[in-house]
């Protein structure tokens, strides 16, 4: 049986297929200084500021990245987003995308520049509240300078008009990610920053924010996103314009836009839940037989972990071989050719798991890839397939006769630490990440463990929580002291209890 999750081609290492926030740079004595420079000379320099800005309005740059552990130049400090409204063309032949990004935001402090993750692509102009902004770039970083300061809690607008051919990314692990053209179309998958590819910014979990996302195609095409599908209109110039709409948070890895010529299959779950689902040519009606049963995996995943927390669901069924992995993309997944159940099952679960509760920082990784891998286990026990028990047991033995990953490098390093950024997709993350929630189970008993999932979803919805978040969670919840479970399991400070 092929494990669900996506193999690279060596057939090696499994693919095992995001505040409170991180801490600000500090504020620079800027002040401080300046109140130093004794009274008269304070006055004179704000007399001055109003001179030049027509206000006392002073800000300072935005901080270039939030420090995450293993993407530190992730995200941006000095704002946060609310929403984003994408306008892309693109033209599948030429490979060319044409992009504004109306980026509304709200400043955290006095900002006089900011800066948005954008990679590649040129940067044709920029607007900060209608007025034209200087900008400049390094790296992926896009640094926007207003024509006038923003003041600390100000909202404000920001336009990019951009265009050209994106390029997708390598990451840490050697995967691909970003705007992945193919024969017929593109796909876009986002983790951890490939995001930054096709929109600029603030490409960290820590800031999810609503989306409106119009991609408009040649006639023929489809163009598909996340969430509902406002409108399909033909713009009467050989075109179609797709606007999709998503009003919950979505954090920007889990952005997609697909372009193709699918197949569109649309439908409701027993529940009534809208779902859109397009698959590629040459793949099997429907997405095949495993995607046919997303309607009842959604009915029995509410059921476990509570209410489905999106308002659509489907799936995006790329040509085979497009991606070594598939990305749990916010209502509507990306996979690379037909899925399996068990990974139909992973992306699904990641709608609570990783998606509306995301992880502060890209080292809390465990808690998408150990709870949608626990969740396969679940799904698999009441569906014919090994216990949990027994699937647990198998991993703790090395017997690939149970699962074929139970000999794989699960154990090699704690799922709380992973040793680097390429290591974040690995092994140990998702299955050993799978068995600390095993671990707990055993402690606190079916009752309490399930309590504790659907507690930790309903208190998290739409936000973001950290491993210590977690822990601290779970030994309130349940009443239990687990400092054993944390310091052997997750975090590996003593060696694993062996039978
Ligand atoms: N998070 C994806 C999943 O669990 C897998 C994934 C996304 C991945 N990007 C990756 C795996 C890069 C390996 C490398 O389905
Ligand atoms: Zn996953």
């Amino acid at each position: 049986m092929p494990h669900s999750i996506g193999r690279v081609e060596t057939g090696e290492a499994p693919h095992p297929s995001g505040r409170a926030r991180l801490p600000r740079l500090p504020r620079l004595p800027r002040l401080a200084r300046a109140v130093r420079l004794g009274a008269p000379a304070v006055a004179a320099l704000l007399a001055l500021t109003t001179a030049c800005t027509g206000s006392t309005v002073q800000g300072r740059p935005g901080a270039s990245g939030l420090r995450d552990p293993y993407f530190p130049k992730a995200g941006n400090g000095g704002y946060e987003v609310d929403h984003y409204g994408l306008d892309l063309s693109y033209d599948p032949e030429k490979g060319l995308l044409q992009g504004k990004a109306v980026i509304t935001a709200r400043a955290e402090q006095g900002l006089s520049s900011f800066n948005l993750d954008f990679s590649g692509l040129k940067v044709e102009a920029v607007t900060v509240q209608g007025a034209g902004a200087r900008f400049n770039r390094t790296g992926n970083e896009l640094t926007v300078r207003p024509a006038k300061d923003l003041r600390n809690g100000e909202v404000f607008r920001t336009e990019v008009r951009y265009g050209g051919r994106p390029k997708a990314l390598s990451d840490p692990d050697g995967s691909a990610e970003g705007w992945i053209p193919v024969a017929d179309g593109a796909f876009a998958v986002g983790e951890p920053v490939g995001s930054m590819t096709w929109f600029p910014g603030n490409h960290h979990p820590s800031d999810k924010a609503a989306y409106d996302i119009t991609l408009t195609v040649p006639k023929g095409y489809e163009a598909v996103s996340n969430g509902l599908l406002g409108s399909r209109t033909d713009t009467g110039d050989g075109r179609t314009a797709f606007a999709w709409h998503s009003a919950d948070p979505v954090a920007s890895y889990l952005v997609t836009a697909a372009v193709g010529k699918f197949r569109v299959t649309t439908g409701r779950t027993p529940s009534g839940l809208p779902l859109y689902t397009a698959v590629s040519p040459g793949e099997p009606e429907g997405g095949g037989p495993a995607l046919a049963r997303l309607p009842e995996m959604v009915e029995w995943a509410a059921g476990r972990f509570g209410p489905y927390p999106f308002a659509a669901a489907g799936a995006i069924v790329a040509p085979s071989e497009t991606l070594s992995y598939a990305l749990e993309t916010q209502t509507r997944p990306v996979f690379s050719g037909a899925p399996d159940e068990e990974l139909v099952l992973h992306e699904l679960a990641h709608q609570w798991f990783g998606n509306s509760v995301s992880p502060k920082s890209w080292k809390d990784m465990w808690l998408n890839e150990g709870f949608a891998t626990y969740a396969e286990w679940l799904w698999s026990e009441d569906h014919g397939g090994p216990s949990v028990q027994r699937r647990f047991d198998a991993f703790v033995a090395g017997d690939d006769s149970v699962d074929p990953a139970a000999d794989s490098d699960w154990d090699e390093f704690p799922p709380a630490a992973p040793p680097g950024p390429g290591d974040i997709s690995s092994g140990p993350v998702y299955y050993r990440g799978a068995m600390v929630l095993h671990r707990i189970r055993q402690e606190v008993g079916d009752e309490r463990f399930f309590a504790l999932l659907r507690g930790w979803v309903a208190d998290h919805r739409h936000g973001n929580a950290s491993t210590a978040d977690f822990t601290a969670y779970a030994e309130r919840k349940t009443g239990t002291d687990l400092s054993r479970v944390w310091d052997a399991w997750l975090y590996g400070r003593k060696a694993l209890p062996r039978p």
